[in-house]
């Protein structure tokens, strides 16, 4: 009814498009966008520049404790805080994307960062992407979508944002994809699935737009029958 807010969880493999239909649905409802994989990145930066590696799990733990994150919508996208320090950039370089996945398959960084992510939620009233929200993070969130798009069509999106800016080809960046993918399925804790309650959608042959569309509208439906 009324006044009424519901939180929805987007989850799926890298570069299916989550983040801009996570903003974009954000927006549409005035919810809060949580990008959760800048959760996981700023945890990698930070851990990369302590020296700790990813399997020094006892490392990791206690470094994970001192560190807050925060996350702050602005025009240009999310901005994202780590004690207090803007990492924003860096924490999309490639040193931490290609390392990201095996920071996140470690327990405590994923305790830590999980019952963040749940606090965030609570009032309601938000748009979260990443990998486990529907299935691990917010098991009860209203609406949960699942959405993929094949590698091919992953890696060109991402070849054309960074176009330019990074050395790579398009062949490197599908076969990165689909490493990240695998480690992201295969990992212990809370890997890369699809919730049983969750919307399957394929974004390879429909325009983002309409993915965000889409998702409003089962949005408004759950409000409508809230
Ligand atoms: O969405 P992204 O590419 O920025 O995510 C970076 C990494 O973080 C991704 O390889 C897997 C991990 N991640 C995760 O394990 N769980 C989440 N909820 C979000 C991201």
């Amino acid at each position: 009814g009324d006044g009424e807010r519901i939180n929805i969880a987007i989850d799926g493999p890298a570069g299916a498009g989550k983040s801009t239909v996570a903003r974009k649905v954000a927006e549409q409802l005035g919810y809060i966008y949580i990008d959760t994989g800048a959760m996981y990145r700023a945890v990698t930066y930070s851990s990369q520049q302590a020296g700790i590696g990813p399997q020094e799990a006892g490392k990791l733990a206690d470094h994970v404790t001192h560190l807050d994150i925060k996350l702050q919508a602005g025009d240009n996208g999310q901005t994202v805080f780590l004690n207090g320090k803007n990492v924003t950039e860096q924490i999309r370089s490639r040193d931490v994307t290609l390392n990201v996945s095996h920071y996140a398959a470690n327990e405590a960084v994923r305790q830590f960062l999980g019952a963040a992510q749940r606090r965030l939620a609570e009032d309601k009233g938000v748009v979260m992407d990443g990998r486990d929200i529907g299935s691990h993070v917010l098991p009860n969130a209203e609406l949960k979508v699942f959405l993929t798009a094949s590698v091919e069509e992953r890696a060109l999106r991402r070849y054309k944002e960074v176009a330019g800016k990074q050395p790579v080809t398009l062949e490197q960046l599908a076969e990165e994809i689909s490493q990240r993918d695998q480690l992201d399925e295969q990992r212990e804790i809370s890997p890369l699935v699809r919730a049983e309650d969750a919307i399957l959608l394929d974004s390879t042959a429909m325009p983002i737009e309409e993915v965000a569309q889409a998702i409003v509208k089962l949005s408004r439906t759950k409000l409508a029958g809230a």
